[in-house]
């Protein structure tokens, strides 16, 4: 059990600045994943924290002591890879036995000649099968002991490499895109299981991916890494529902959140598509800031549209897409080309909808992420400002 604490970690690769001073507060037994973009320095700080590659400057702690100078299996942590590195010439026993033959025997025990005259060399090798069989088990390799890694599935190939990680019984996982060499369905399956595992050994998990649906359904919390910095910390509910900027916002969630272009009126008053909303910003007017509305939040308009706090805009249906128990509808906003927007829809709201049609889509305005031009997310003052508390930012606005 550990928790894992970084401060000011930073790293560069010659002239190139990858990671510019990352701090993090780990959890003991807390499932952590660091998401991002590709190369945005997920796996440079992940080894960072096993011990592969050395920061610049800044500390790594686990269970409150600095291990900077610890080497990697010092470090009480186990790494599984993408790429799994199991040994092909190996039995799936040995490869799972491998992290403690290497540290629990002495190196002329492992010898080929020697080590068959050694009686002490069996009675560690037959505490190194117990301890192998009960992962094993757990992990429902116990039939396939024998087989070589090319005897095995995608999947199976994985389970064996979590078992060498998970034989060495370490305070904290390492994993680096474990899923991703595995079919789409596999994957899905794998994320259960995973996310079980976790909460059966109550180890510490530190995960990296790039893709936002595993940080979503298996962390306690989800660290978005973009350029080298963590943009924001959060459980998955908090980066989907209050993303800190517009970069999180895009990431996060999929289908990914619709942008509308608005603009800051008198007294910070939104008008999206020339049109007054009841939300104002603290921002002076002629400004230009960006709506993010989820695709859930859209609903079709019938009659009159508008209302109390509630924003509307005509739209045309280009595709309908069928995932079985629901659609994406895709639409074109009337008369802008480059923008379009997605909306949920139940099979039988579908249904009512013919492609080419010419459609309102509304919201309800306290539903919209209001991001300023540097991306940063705005705190709206809410429908109340219609009613006229909002105070003028500077003269004559
Ligand atoms: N050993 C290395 N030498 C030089 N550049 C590297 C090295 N490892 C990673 N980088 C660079 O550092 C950046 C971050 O890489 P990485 O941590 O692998 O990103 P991620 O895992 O998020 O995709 C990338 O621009 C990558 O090209
Ligand atoms: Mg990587």
């Amino acid at each position: 059990m550990a928790k894992v604490a970084l401060s000011s970690i930073a790293k560069s690769f010659g002239p190139t600045k990858v990671l510019g001073g990352i701090d993090l507060d780990i959890a003991d037994g807390e499932f952590l994943t660091l998401v991002g973009p590709s190369g945005c320095g997920k796996s440079t700080l992940i080894r960072i924290i096993a011990g592969l590659e050395h920061h610049d400057a800044g500390s790594v702690a686990i269970g409150g002591n600095r291990v900077d100078h610890l080497r990697p299996h010092e470090r009480r942590v186990a790494m599984v890879f993408q790429s799994y590195a199991l040994y092909p010439h190996m039995s799936v026993g040995a490869n799972i036995a491998l992290p403690l033959t290497m540290s629990r025997l002495k190196l002329w025990q492992r010898l080929p000649l020697l080590r068959q005259l050694s009686a002490q060399r069996r009675t560690v090798m037959r505490g190194i099968e117990a301890d192998v069989a009960a992962v094993a088990a757990q992990l429902q390799l116990d039939h396939l002991l024998q087989r070589k890694p090319a005897q095995l599935s995608g999947g199976q190939r994985q389970r064996v490499a979590l078992g060498r990680a998970m034989v060495r019984n370490p305070d904290v996982f390492l994993m680096d895109e474990p899923l991703s060499n595995l079919d789409a369905k596999l994957r899905v399956h794998m994320r259960t299981e995973l996310a079980e595992l976790h909460k059966r050994l109550g180890a510490t998990f530190i995960y990296v991916t790039h893709d936002q649906v595993e940080a979503m359904t298996m962390s306690d919390r989800v660290a978005m890494m973009d350029s080298g910095s963590v943009l924001q910390l959060g459980t998955p509910s908090q980066l989907y529902e209050k993303p800190a900027s517009l970069k999180v916002a895009q990431f996060i969630g999929s289908p990914a959140i619709n942008l509308l272009p608005a603009t800051v009126a008198n007294g910070g008053r939104l008008e999206l598509f020339g049109r007054p909303l009841a939300l104002a910003v603290p921002l002076a007017s002629g400004q230009a800031v960006t709506l993010g509305i989820r695709s859930e939040a859209l609903s079709l308009v019938q009659g009159e549209p508008g209302g109390s706090g509630r924003a509307w805009f005509s739209a045309r249906l280009r595709r309908k897409e069928n995932l079985g128990s629901e659609y994406i509808l895709h639409f074109d906003l009337a008369g802008r080309d480059a923008t379009g927007v997605t909306m949920r829809a139940t099979p039988a709201a579908a249904a009512g909808v013919n492609e080419a049609a010419e459609v309102t889509l509304g919201f309800d305005e306290v539903a919209a992420h209001i991001f300023a031009a540097d991306g940063e997310r705005l705190e709206p003052r809410g429908p109340g400002a219609a009613t006229g508390s909002v105070v003028p930012l500077r003269a004559g606005a």
